[in-house]
């Protein structure tokens, strides 16, 4: 069997099918946010979400400069924001093209499936990513499908709902 190398590896994990969210935080110079999949919930009890950020994005900077973050659901119309958010254009440059509102003293993007606020809780290195985990202080759900990555690319998630 071949050995993992770090192309194999990208590949390989690009086969796993995730949503898409915007992670956000209320840095010095204004909001802050990033593209990011490496989202999950952690823990119902208390309730815990994580996030797993390079270690050099300006989002990162700015949720530990605040020791808050915020988490936007992307709905499968949203692509030209993941977009967006995925780049190193200037921070400002991102938040000027979308449409957004502050909640709970956090950036969040208008019209996401979901939203959470979270206080964060622990900041963990892991090789040249860091790992965020947050206490859930606000929660707010929409109605739509989801976006999806999957294979290096944004697809409409359609799925037949239960019932
Ligand atoms: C679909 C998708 C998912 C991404 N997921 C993550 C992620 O989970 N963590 C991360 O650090 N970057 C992720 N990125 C890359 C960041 O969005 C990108 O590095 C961004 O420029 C960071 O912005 P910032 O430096 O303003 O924080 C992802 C990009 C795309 C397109």
């Amino acid at each position: 069997m071949p050995r993992p190398d770090p192309d194999r590896f990208r590949a390989a994990m690009a086969m796993l099918p995730t949503g898409v969210t915007i992670v956000t935080a209320s840095g010095a110079e204004g909001p802050a946010g990033a593209t990011a999949n490496a989202v999950c919930s952690l823990s119902i009890e208390p309730m815990l979400m994580l996030a797993c950020l390079d270690r050099g994005a300006r989002t990162l900077l700015a949720i530990q400069a605040a020791d808050r973050f915020g988490i936007s659901i992307l709905h499968k119309g949203q692509e030209p924001v993941a977009r967006s958010f995925a780049t190193k254009k200037p921070v400002a440059e991102k938040w000027a093209g979308v449409e957004w509102t502050e909640r709970d003293g956090l950036p969040a993007i208008d019209d996401s499936l979901v939203w959470l606020a979270c206080d964060l809780r622990d900041v963990l290195a892991a090789g040249d990513h860091v790992i965020v985990t947050g206490e859930v202080t606000a929660l707010e759900t929409g109605e739509g499908d989801p976006l999806v990555f999957h294979a290096g690319d944004f697809h409409a998630g359609e799925f037949r709902r239960p019932g």
